[in-house]
């Protein structure tokens, strides 16, 4: 079943200088297009990894879904509905760091916890969670005593104990260092098959992308539209090395223009 139904979205945004050209005018006059005609439908339960250039807009693309935004032209559908706003139904994990400074890391993940009524389960869960992201020790520190790969460790934490219908999660390891970032993919595996959410990630790392997702849909540069949308029916765990995924990483890695370093 459909989740989430993107239909012919289109996104522009206006220009703020109006008279002189600066260089970085890109000379449309109604606004540089950032999306162009986006049409996709994401499957309930589903685990979908993006993928595109610097600056083709995928941000923008999720602020869109989430109800932060609205298109220029088109619709984002959720279970059939035109999306109106954003929702608690839908969380949104953010590129930049996006935990309030003045909670600690366990008030910031107790404000996903509403679920849980009773203190006592809400308490466990918030630990079970910060544990899970490698954060146990730190429950009482606040962002500021925590290093970035830690805030986002406990952004990501804040977000999964909501176990929302729909997670959008926006470059969430972007920062953390290589071996924290193999830790966190293996965490999300372990997310994806324990909960119902449908996920939407956004990574630049293809690697990334092909051991979490069940599709990767690859973006153009901008304006941006679906250069190719590309199944991944492989049971988890998953070894790039061997098999149909070496020959479909190579395929990926040919189709954006690089030819070495593989
Ligand atoms: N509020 C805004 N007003 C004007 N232009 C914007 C706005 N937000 C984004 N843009 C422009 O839209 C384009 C896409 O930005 P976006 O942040 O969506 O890219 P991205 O694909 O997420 O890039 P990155 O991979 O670097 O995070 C950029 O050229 C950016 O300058
Ligand atoms: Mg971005």
């Amino acid at each position: 079943m459909n989740k989430i139904e993107v239909r012919g979205l289109s996104k522009s945004y206006k220009e703020r200088r109006k008279k002189r050209r600066s260089p970085g005018d890109c000379g449309y006059r109604h606004g540089c297009p950032v999306l162009q005609d986006l049409d996709f439908r994401i499957e309930e339960g589903s685990f979908t990894c993006f993928i595109g250039p610097s600056g083709c807009g995928k941000s923008t693309l999720f602020r869109i879904m989430a109800g932060f935004e609205k298109p220029t032209t088109g619709e984002v559908l959720v279970d059939g509905v035109p999306i109106s706003g954003p929702s608690t139904r839908h969380i949104f994990v953010f590129q930049e760091d996006g935990l309030f400074p003045w909670m600690t890391a366990m008030e910031n993940v107790a404000l996903g916890a509403g679920r849980f009524s009773d203190p006592v389960e809400r308490e466990r869960e918030i630990r079970d969670f910060l544990d899970m992201v490698g954060l146990k020790g730190f429950e009482n520190h606040y962002p500021h005593e925590l290093s970035g790969g830690m805030r986002r460790r406990a952004e990501v934490a804040r977000a999964l104990i909501a176990n929302p219908e729909i997670l959008l999660m926006d470059e969430p390891f972007g920062a953390l260092d290589f071996i924290t970032r193999l830790q966190m993919r293996e965490e999300m595996v372990n997310v994806h098959q324990m909960f119902d959410s449908t996920i939407l990630f956004i990574t630049h790392d293809i690697d990334e992308a092909l051991q979490l997702g069940d599709r990767i849909i690859m973006l153009s540069g901008r304006p941006s539209s679906v250069k190719a949308d590309i199944p991944l029916p492989f049971p988890h765990p998953r070894d790039l090395a061997i098999g149909e995924m070496a020959s479909l990483r190579k395929e990926i890695y040919f189709h954006i223009g690089i030819h070495a370093a593989l």
